[in-house]
């Protein structure tokens, strides 16, 4: 089989690599966006064209405000750091999520990297942050709801959802053996490959990439077909 055109990845096992190791969770994080950037460059070298990256959900405002607020830091350390080495690579960034319940540094920073790397071609993706399958469809429909449609189609919810200009994920990769969705992308992965491999997030890198891929290769998808 070809390779997937969307890898859908749930980073987990950030908090659990760095317990293992006696740190505090928010250096697990740390590592988790080190495997990020290392999963970027292995998705380029081996031409996968989309990817999205679960790194925080609606329901992760259930931990500690030292985890969440420490999140933040290392996501507006991250992608402000970050526009040179997406756009040396050609990679555009995007995000799915109500972006309206971060700080405001955090959205400046967010929204400035969105619009720095928006003509990269190469490899498009799509961070998930405070994002919900849930509130994906609510949001969608909600939008659909303000232009006064009467009647919704698959393709109309499809086109407001927050993937909107990604293809529906090939693969779903969940790290840290979890086998569960987690409120991930529940529209968009009805005919997904689904893969939970033991590796923690924070040691995910591209031999567990080619790993992962072998599997997908063998697996025989019929969308309700032979
Ligand atoms: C995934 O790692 C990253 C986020 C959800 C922010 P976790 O923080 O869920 O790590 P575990 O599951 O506790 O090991
Ligand atoms: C899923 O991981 C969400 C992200 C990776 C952002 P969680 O660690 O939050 O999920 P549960 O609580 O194990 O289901
Ligand atoms: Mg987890």
């Amino acid at each position: 089989m070809t390779n997937p055109k969307h890898i859908a990845f749930i980073l987990d096992g950030n908090g659990r690599w760095a317990k293992k190791r006696g740190l505090p969770r928010t250096l697990g994080h740390r590592e988790g966006v080190k495997a990020i950037e290392r999963t970027l460059l292995a998705l380029i070298d081996l031409k996968i064209p989309y990817a999205s990256f679960y790194a925080f959900s609606t329901d992760n405002w259930k931990r500690s405000q030292e985890e969440i607020f420490g999140l933040f830091d290392l996501a507006k350390q991250y992608f402000s750091k970050g526009i040179d080495f997406f756009n040396s690579h050609d990679i555009k960034v995007t995000f799915f999520g109500d972006l309206s319940a971060f700080p405001m540094d955090l959205q400046i920073v967010l929204k400035e990297v969105s619009n720095k790397t928006k003509n990269n071609k190469t490899l498009v993706t799509g961070f998930c942050l405070n994002y919900g399958g849930r509130e994906d469809i609510v949001h969608a429909i909600n939008s659909l709801l303000k232009e006064n449609k009467k009647l919704i189609t698959l393709d109309d919810i499809s086109k407001n959802l927050y993937s909107k200009n990604f293809p529906d994920p090939d693969f779903v990769i969940r790290t840290s053996g979890e086998q569960r969705l987690s409120n991930f992308q529940l529209w968009q992965i009805s005919y997904s490959e689904l893969y939970f491999p033991k590796v923690l997030w924070p040691d995910f890198n591209k031999k567990y990439l080619l790993k992962s891929l072998k599997v997908f290769s063998k697996r025989k998808r019929r969308f309700g077909g032979y």
